[in-house]
């Protein structure tokens, strides 16, 4: 159901960008795998195969955003699902401060990318939407930004505003048959999170959901196939909690 839709989905090497951009490409969309390192999205792509397009993306960078938009017309010719998954790497001694010892610089550097990141790029990406008469964004926040947290304030933050960019986008471009969805996710077994926890933690997210289990990243990524399918075609502005449980609203 998604043949011949081209995709981007930023920040594809690893983790849950890696799975969604595999399953997209699975399921015979064209695949758009964004690092910002073009050699690490060569090596991605290359795992899954010729319908993955390796590119190169920094999503703080105003003139990465705009060369990379140019590469991908010129290449596919549109651009009609938009992953937003890129995320500030998990930063211990940013994620354990409390929120008064948060300086400006490191609100700003989470901020640069989750946010602005997430919204300069899908700013970028809505023309070409509006004018191909279709689209999808689908932007990765996080459970946090709806139920706030005990610990990594800027990550919330940040995730919060991509919840309210959702809903513009799809109130803003609904008639332009632009749908928007938010996924704000519980506990992902990605090396990101997973394997940068201690044993002790990893057991205390274990029972944070009713499944009492983590999510493993091939199961966003087929929330996100699902959701940019038709199947979706009279939904938009969703915010769709993936957390096994946790979150219930
Ligand atoms: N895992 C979880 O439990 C969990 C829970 C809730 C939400 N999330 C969210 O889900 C997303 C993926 O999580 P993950 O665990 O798979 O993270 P990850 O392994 O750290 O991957 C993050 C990706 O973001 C990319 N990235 C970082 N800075 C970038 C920038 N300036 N421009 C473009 N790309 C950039 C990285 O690509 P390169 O280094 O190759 O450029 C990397 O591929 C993130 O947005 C995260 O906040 C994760």
């Amino acid at each position: 159901m998604l043949k011949g839709r081209v995709v981007v989905v930023t920040g594809a090497t690893r983790g849950i960008g890696f799975a969604t951009a595999r399953e997209l490409a699975a399921r015979n969309a064209t695949v758009v795998v964004c690092s910002r390192d073009i050699a690490t999205a060569e090596k991605a792509a290359r795992r899954i195969g010729k319908k993955a397009h390796p590119a190169s993306l920094d999503v703080t960078s105003a003139k990465s955003v705009s060369s990379f938009v140019k590469k991908v017309v010129a290449d596919h010719g549109r651009i009609d699902i938009l992953v937003n998954n890129a995320g500030y790497p998990f930063d211990p001694k940013i994620w354990y401060k409390k929120m008064h010892r948060v300086s400006d610089e490191e609100l700003g550097a989470v901020l640069a990318v989750d946010l602005e990141g997430t919204f300069r790029i899908t700013k970028a990406v809505l023309p070409l939407m509006v004018k191909s008469g279709k689209g999808v964004v689908i932007s990765i926040s996080s459970t946090p930004a709806i139920a706030g947290y005990t610990e990594g304030a800027p990550y919330s933050i940040a995730k919060a505003g991509i919840v309210a960019m959702t809903k513009h986008a799809a109130l803003e471009y609904g008639k332009d048959n632009v749908r928007a969805y938010v996924l704000a996710l519980g506990n992902i077994a990605t090396d990101a999170t997973f394997n940068s926890m201690t044993a002790r933690a990893i057991k205390a997210a274990t029972q944070e959901s009713a499944m009492k289990r983590w999510g493993k990243p091939q199961e966003v990524a087929r929330t996100i196939a699902g959701l940019a399918t038709d199947d979706f075609s009279f939904a938009t502005g969703n915010t769709i909690v993936v957390d096994g449980g946790t979150v219930l609203f």
